[in-house]
């Protein structure tokens, strides 16, 4: 690609929408917006602790990531059929779809739901069923990650791998997600090894509020292949310097930072940075619905707060393609796609 410098900054904000890209950061219970998380409620004759949408949104006020989770768990108390799982995912994928999201990694925390009783049977099928959906009524290739809620001990993970291995076909990977500090990736060393084994992609968050060396362990005990979030690896050059060599992707989530008080403002985030570094960092909206935005209004915010040229916008949505875990003749096909739109720009 040599058509950056063609780009002038003006057209960036339409360059950024019409690029395609891939979401690889995004927890699928963190898109249930105010609006469905009430319409559910009321379907399912779930009481909630608010009187009103303006009333639950303005409970959006976060200093941390656990002040965010508490509410983020709640929310998801209304998700009970399959046919719930299946309208937030579809939601979802129509907000993707406008952002130009062509291909998504969406993370579900099934623990979340069977501790209240939902089968695993009914979180899975609804949520396969809109990605399925997704291809035929968007175009959009969308895969299933299961995360392991990490301030639960490593029995309760092992009990629900066992409990989604019926539907193995229908998930291609797990993650490791919720409270961070104190609650070490070593905690889950076996259950991260028998998913190997079982050949499942392997993805952890290290690094959002939890110091580099969860990053370390994340990639030397768990072995994952890609990191989730990573920004605070910039206080450790050797770590820095490993990232970058075994080009193991950041996914990185700007507004999740902001809302959840990782860095003061945009202008202080070190996207820029960890780019500049020589890193495969990609842009996630994590949880959308919570934060303030979706792919797009990541990347515009981003971008302007840094000054983000054109240049990086190419680096940030091919390196999404890179670090999918889609087979490497659909990487070529979407990297193609991507130069096509970027040679467009440039004429
Ligand atoms: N679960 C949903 N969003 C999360 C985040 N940003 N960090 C950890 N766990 C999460
Ligand atoms: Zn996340």
């Amino acid at each position: 690609m040599d058509s950056f410098s063609d780009i002038s900054p003006a057209r960036l904000p339409a360059l950024l929408q019409a690029m395609p890209k891939a979401e690889l950061h995004i927890h699928i219970e963190g898109s249930l917006e105010p609006e469905l998380i009430f319409a559910l409620a009321q379907r399912n004759g779930v009481k909630l602790p608010y009187d009103s949408v303006e009333d639950l949104r303005a409970a959006y006020a976060f200093t941390n990531l656990q002040s965010f989770l508490d509410i983020y768990y709640a929310g998801a108390s209304v998700l009970i059929e399959e046919q719930d799982f299946y309208d937030m995912a579809r939601a979802y994928f129509v907000k993707a779809a406008a952002d130009n999201v062509v291909h998504a990694e969406l993370f579900f925390d099934p623990q979340t739901h069977t501790a209240r009783g939902v089968a695993m049977q009914t979180v899975i099928n609804g949520l396969h069923r809109a990605c399925v959906d997704a291809q035929a009524d968007f175009g959009i290739s969308a895969a299933l990650i299961l995360c392991f809620l990490r301030h639960l001990s490593e029995e309760e993970a092992f009990d629900t791998l066992a409990q989604a291995l019926p539907y193995r076909d229908k998930f291609i990977g797990v993650g490791l997600d919720s409270g961070e500090v104190g609650n070490p990736p070593e905690k889950f060393a076996r259950v991260f090894a028998r998913c190997r084994e079982l050949g499942l992609h392997l993805v952890a968050h290290a690094g959002e509020e939890g110091p580099p060396a969860y990053i370390w362990t994340a990639l030397d005990v768990l072995q994952v292949e890609r990191i989730d979030h990573g920004v605070q690896a910039m206080h450790d050059p050797a770590l820095m310097q490993r990232l970058a060599r075994d080009h193991i992707a950041l996914t990185v989530c700007p507004l999740s930072n902001l809302k959840l008080c990782v860095f003061p403002d945009l202008a202080q985030h070190n996207l820029r940075a960890l780019l500049d570094a020589g890193l495969a960092v990609t842009i996630n909206s994590d949880d959308p619905a919570y934060f303030g935005g979706y792919m797009n209004d990541n990347f515009t915010q981003t971008f302007a707060a840094l000054g983000l040229e054109a240049r990086h916008a190419y680096a940030l949505a091919r390196n999404s393609f890179e670090a999918s875990f889609i087979d490497e003749a659909a990487k070529r096909r979407y990297i193609t796609r991507l130069d096509d739109c970027f040679e467009g720009f440039g004429r």
